[in-house]
């Protein structure tokens, strides 16, 4: 109705309504760099693609008349109320499209009591998202190769209000991105979506560890482009470093970091150590197979997040929507299970709910938002999915995300 409202008096939405009229326009609005790193997926793609594609293989099927003038669109998770069922999914390294992503997308889902999923590779440290105060945040974990990092960021994100840890386990390694490897993982050898880590006490103490440590090996070449990376990093994270370029202090955290930043050889037995650390709940983020499930809430987590980051690890992967029934049989209903990856408007979000999802995340819609507007920009891409989802509902002939269920879709 704000759209009808403003169009009343000549006025066009800044951002498209439509997916693939959202995705031009982002595409226009961002550097070639930015939008390798965010639209690009793993291998060819063919993951990303069935996300996309296992929606429609889901069809809805409408119910008439059902009185649904008044819809509630709201869903409990742990112990809260969300007035939607959306989340913003965590992204991380957005300041290759906007340096002030990480507080525009808490502001953005804030202003409609979205919750938003800080990144482990946010742009900016958590404590200075918390200031912002802009609404209900949860913290998304990368587990670091070194225990009290993990064990750092945990209570960073505690004592910075988060009321969720949500460890993605689907990144042990990054995927196989040729649209990133063809531009040299250009984010990542600068060092960029660092700010966590530069900003966290144990991490600057195993840069100095490092730095003190005898160099082995060739001197790294001091080239022009080496200078211009390390200046722009001292320049974005202002105090992390001594600013000495000479000592390779940038480098040497870059290097850190990339030693650091995942563990692959993470196992169920580490899980422990998670769930003694926090009485937060625990959400696992990439699970896919229905075992796995049955796994995480044996070990005592509290959620899991069906999910193939959007495409970007497993090349041929199953879309997420096609393995979300599996996991919600397993979990038979003893905790939320949260649906992300493909969802591009209403009709996904209501054929997640019908088939068991507890909440839908978002990612690259709100980034695409942002892109072309800014902070307003990722609030119109929220504001109008679940319009949207909320439109699809009624129209559906359903009045609560509590009447959705399995009856309400087919498989194609
Ligand atoms: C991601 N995703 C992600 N996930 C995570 O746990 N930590 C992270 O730092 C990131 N970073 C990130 C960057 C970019 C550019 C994208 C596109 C995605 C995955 C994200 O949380 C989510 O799972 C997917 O984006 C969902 O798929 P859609 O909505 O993009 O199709």
């Amino acid at each position: 109705s704000e759209i009808y409202r403003a169009g009343a008096s000549g006025a066009r939405p800044r951002v498209p309504t439509g997916w693939p009229a959202l995705v031009s326009a982002a595409e226009r609005a961002m550097s070639p760099d930015a939008w390798a790193y965010v639209a690009g997926s793993a291998g060819r793609e063919s993951t990303a693609e069935a996300n996309y594609d296992a929606f429609d293989s889901w069809r809805i099927v409408p119910r008439m008349l059902r009185d649904v003038s008044s819809r509630d669109l709201s869903v409990e998770l742990f112990g809260r109320r969300h007035p939607t069922p959306i989340i913003a999914c965590p992204v991380g390294v957005l300041e290759l499209v906007d340096p002030d992503a990480d507080l525009a997308i808490a502001r953005a889902a804030g202003s409609l009591g979205i919750t938003s999923v800080v990144s482990s590779q946010a742009s900016i440290p958590l404590e200075r998202i918390a200031e912002a105060d802009a609404g209900p945040r949860w913290f998304q974990l990368y587990w670091a190769g070194d225990d009290e990092l993990v064990a750092s960021f945990v209570s960073r994100a505690e004592a910075s209000g988060a009321e969720a840890i949500v460890v993605t386990l689907d990144t042990g390694m990054l995927g196989w991105r040729p649209r990133d490897l063809d531009r040299g993982f250009l984010p990542f050898i600068q060092g960029m979506g660092i700010a966590q880590y530069t900003s966290d006490p144990v991490f600057r103490r195993l840069v100095a560890e490092r730095m003190a440590r005898p160099a082995t090996g060739p001197r790294p070449r001091v080239t022009p482009a080496a200078v211009r990376t390390l200046l722009a990093m001292t320049r974005r994270y202002p105090g992390a470093f001594r600013g000495n370029l000479r000592s390779g202090e940038p480098r040497v955290a870059v290097e850190t970091f990339l030693d650091v930043f995942s563990r692959p050889s993470l196992t169920w037995a580490d899980l422990p150590f998670l769930r003694e650390r926090t009485r937060l709940p625990i959400l696992l983020k990439g699970i896919q197979h229905p075992d796995d499930a049955r796994r995480a809430l044996d070990a005592g987590v509290d959620g899991v997040v069906v999910s193939t980051h959007g495409g970007r690890q497993v090349d041929g992967a199953v879309g997420a929507i096609d393995a979300l029934p599996g996991v919600v049989e397993a979990v038979a209903g003893r905790a939320p299970v949260i649906l992300d990856s493909g969802v591009r408007g209403g009709a996904d979000v209501v054929r997640a709910l019908a088939l068991g999802a507890t909440a839908v995340g978002v990612g690259r819609a709100w980034v695409y938002g942002l892109a072309i507007d800014g902070e307003q920009g990722a609030r119109s891409v929220l504001a109008n999915l679940v319009a949207e989802t909320d439109l699809v509902l009624g129209l559906a002939g359903l009045r609560s995300v509590a009447e959705l269920d399995r009856d309400a879709v087919v498989r194609l």
